[in-house]
């Protein structure tokens, strides 16, 4: 198999993380070191089915390792979930001789590849790449160590000012529908309480525990709200319990794609450039359908099927550790 593979495409698809740039570098570096022809396909799937396809080449990959966001552009696209516009784009990629692909991204990016390698007979290795942190199989994504830092930074921020009003803060966090940013933002910023999907609490819980606070005197508090929380966003809870506890004002503040931007960390860095020499290496290995991660710091093969359909859990453990931090 090794030696069928000549040329390789890379793209960016979903929503875009940081380090996503440092993942496309250490493709392209990678695939020529073996000397491979890299070629890079603009804005995901939909530049798949537009035949948005050019070479790209090391010297094109300077100084991107750093930058958030991604040179490729992305996208979420629509045409693809049809199997006309996915016949279209195995044709642009056949017009152009590509062997495999490597495709960065998230649940969306990959149950397209998964369906697509299955109709097509074309390599495909995934490398997780989502500020959400939901994939199966790999402990971390990229993007999501820079964003709990970014999130992290602006609750210090907004702690500032609840504190010098006396406020009560409801800050809503990103994660669609997986509760790791919130989590992680929750603890290392020490929020009161931390609101995610994967584990109930209860209107008169969250109630309790602010009033907790404000009988020791608390004298402002800061409430992480993942945005799929089972009340909704940070609005919806604010409305329904802001009111009771009464002693402090309320505020919302949703921190939306802010999240998203910004230079990568050099956790991230170096978690991109991993993942993309490893990608690379496993195509040439013979790999296909797969997704890599990294367990316990080990890179990984984890099928499409698994990463897309099995649910990665929250820590139970770091949930109730946020519990008893926060008392
Ligand atoms: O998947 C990444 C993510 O930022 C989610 O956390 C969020 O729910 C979603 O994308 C937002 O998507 P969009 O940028 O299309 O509004």
């Amino acid at each position: 198999m090794a030696n069928e593979i000549k040329r390789i495409a890379v793209f960016t698809s979903g929503g875009d993380s940081p380090g996503m740039n440092a993942a496309v570098r250490a493709v392209v570096r990678t695939a020529t070191y073996h000397d491979l022809h890299v070629y890079r396909i603009n804005r995901g799937y939909s530049g798949m089915i537009a035949g948005e396809i050019e070479r790209i080449e090391t010297k094109d990959v300077g100084n991107i390792i750093h930058r958030g966001g991604t040179i490729l552009k992305t996208s979420r696209s629509e045409e693809f979930l049809t199997k006309k516009g996915r016949q279209i784009a195995f044709d642009k990629l056949n017009a152009f001789d590509i062997d495999a692909c490597v495709a960065i991204g998230g649940n969306g990016t990959f149950t397209g590849a998964e369906i697509f390698t299955k109709e097509f007979d074309i390599p495909f290795v995934g490398i997780p790449g989502t500020i959400d942190n939901d994939l199966y199989g790999t402990d971390y994504t990229i993007g999501f160590d820079t964003s709990i830092n970014t999130a992290i930074e602006a609750v210090d921020r907004i702690r500032d000012t609840a504190d010098s009003h006396n406020r009560l803060f409801f800050i809503e966090v990103m994660g669609r529908h997986a509760g790791f940013i919130a989590l992680a933002t929750g603890i290392g910023s020490g929020a009161e309480t931390i609101l995610v999907p994967e584990s109930k609490t209860s209107e008169e819980e969250i109630i309790a525990t602010l009033k907790k606070g404000v009988d020791r005197k608390k004298l402002f508090s800061v409430i992480i709200v993942a945005e799929g929380s089972s009340f909704g966003g940070a609005h919806q809870i604010a409305e329904k319990v802001g009111s009771v506890i009464g002693k402090h004002k309320t505020r919302v503040a949703v921190i939306g794609h802010l999240q998203r931007g910004g230079a990568p960390s050099a956790a991230d860095r170096m978690l991109a450039s991993r993942l993309g020499y490893g990608a690379v290496n496993a195509l040439l290995e013979g790999q296909s359908n797969i997704m890599i991660g990294v367990q316990n710091d080990k890179l990984e093969y984890v099928p499409f099927s698994d990463a897309i359909n099995k649910t990665k859990p929250l820590n139970e453990d770091i949930l109730k550790m946020a519990e008893i931090l926060a008392q």
